[in-house]
């Protein structure tokens, strides 16, 4: 598979979807960096969306297209919201957050009616897990908290960035990448698991919050709903 091609055969795909006049959040990541893209060029006088967007950078690429924006607290619903995701189940549970910038797309995409989510298929899972989940922390005491989340059952890492300093996210959190050697038996249990240790922001469980997945191949798409 193309990894390029397919994501822009998603990308391509969920921007359909919006229409004249919406407020549409808009995602992070390699995939909706190519729908907000194209949503900017489908801009014209008889056209035209709010964005609200989940990160720093894709508020800046948005700017740069000049579409309208507004603030998280603008709004409480959302007519749309489309992003990318690190996993996907066959129920449409996500693992998202591998971008850095779970908490924002949480707290937008929470607010929308509708949730398209894009993805090359190699993103597809049979079980959540496979690879790492991220939860956004507290900087304060967030080794406490990482042996806590820990005692859930996985192994805890720090997301560092490349000169050896913790990587802060946009709300000046930590973020730990979670290992779970096989796979997330149960993620809604988990997730509250996690939501219940003091200094856990958010993880990067989207449960019950995709309406959509558009599934990208070197051909075309598949979706699911
Ligand atoms: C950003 O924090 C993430 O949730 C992304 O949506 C996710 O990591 C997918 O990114 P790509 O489209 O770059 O794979």
């Amino acid at each position: 598979m193309n990894k390029d091609i397919a994501k822009r055969n998603a990308a391509e795909e969920a921007v359909k979807y919006v229409k004249n006049g919406m407020v549409v959040g808009l995602g992070t990541g390699s995939t909706a960096k190519i729908a907000v893209d194209l949503i900017g060029a489908k801009l014209n006088e008889d056209f035209q969306i709010v964005g609200m967007p989940t990160s720093i950078n894709t508020k800046l690429q948005a700017e740069g297209l000049g579409i309208k924006l507004i603030e998280i607290d603008e709004a409480d619903t959302i007519d749309l919201a489309i992003d990318g995701a690190d996993e996907v189940s066959p129920d449409m549970s996500l693992i998202k957050g591998l971008g850095g910038a779970l908490l924002r797309e949480k707290k937008v995409e929470k607010k929308a009616k509708e949730l398209i989510i894009i993805v090359d298929e190699g993103k597809m899972v049979q079980k959540l897990g496979r690879g790492e989940l991220p939860v956004e922390v507290s900087s304060n005491d967030y080794e406490t908290i990482g042996s806590k989340i820990e005692a859930l059952g996985c192994e805890a890492s720090l997301r560092i960035e490349k000169d050896g300093t913790p990587f802060v996210t946009d709300n000046q959190n930590y973020i730990y990448h979670c290992t779970f050697v096989d796979g997330i038996e149960d993620p809604a249990s988990l997730d509250a698991s996690l939501q219940s240790i003091e200094g856990v922001k958010d993880t990067g469980l989207f449960l019950n919050m995709a309406t959509k997945v558009i599934v990208g191949n070197d051909k075309g798409i598949q979706i699911i709903q």
